[in-house]
């Protein structure tokens, strides 16, 4: 059963995640952003990097020395992160895994910064990913994820987050409950777009 519920989470992220991908624009914004607060170096990971659009922006930033890594469960998004991210994994600096937040395929204590994006609200138990998440950072890591809180409202207001928690709130606090360190959110605007980016660290 539990095998099941899992299955199912990933499916109906990947679904929202496949007809929202061209849908809303900002999305891809939101992917950037992380990348802008990181002060991207040493070893990065994303988390629930879908397409890739958030991985191929890191890319860019990360310079010659720095690696990058991915997480994520779905066979679809890894063919398609795969495609964006061709000439990186051909040449070692990006890897791509299957796995999830709540059971990453890494070493403890590898990772510089970490970054995910309309991702959180599917994990099926926040305690559990944000302990493991901390497991693979470093002393001194820290993460960031960002998020629309108007935008995911007006998805909830359409019907199209159906059993999904994306209030930042619980995760903050599943954050807290993992020790991390300084847990805030901070607002933003770009244009007229405005959204938010949580921050953790790890002493
Ligand atoms: C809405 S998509 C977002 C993808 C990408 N971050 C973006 O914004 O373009 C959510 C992603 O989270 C992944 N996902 C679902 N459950 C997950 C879990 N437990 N751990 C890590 N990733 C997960 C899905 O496969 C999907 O690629």
């Amino acid at each position: 059963m539990a095998g099941c519920m899992g299955a199912w989470r990933y499916v109906t992220s990947l679904e929202i995640c496949r007809s929202l991908s061209n849908v809303i624009g900002p999305r891809h914004l939101l992917c950037r952003y992380n990348a802008a607060y990181l002060y991207l170096l040493g070893h990065v990971l994303e988390l629930g990097f879908g397409p890739g659009v958030g991985l191929k922006d890191a890319l860019a930033k990360l310079g010659p020395h720095g690696h990058l890594y991915g997480v994520d469960p779905s066979e679809y998004m890894h063919s398609v992160a795969s495609r964006r991210l061709a000439s990186g994994i051909q040449t070692g600096q990006v890897q791509l895994f299957s796995g999830t937040a709540e059971s990453l395929p890494l070493p403890d204590g590898i990772i510089d910064r970490v970054f995910h994006c309309n991702c959180y609200y599917f994990w099926p138990d926040l305690d559990k990913a944000c302990n493991e998440i901390k497991r693979v950072m470093k002393p001194g890591a820290f993460m960031v994820t960002t998020l629309s809180i108007s935008v995911l409202r007006m998805l909830e207001d359409y019907g199209v987050f159906k059993d999904v928690k994306w209030q930042p709130q619980p995760y903050m606090e599943a954050l807290q409950r993992a020790n991390f360190t300084d847990v805030n959110m901070k607002s933003f605007q770009q244009g007229s777009f405005k959204y938010q980016a949580i921050f953790a660290a790890v002493k």
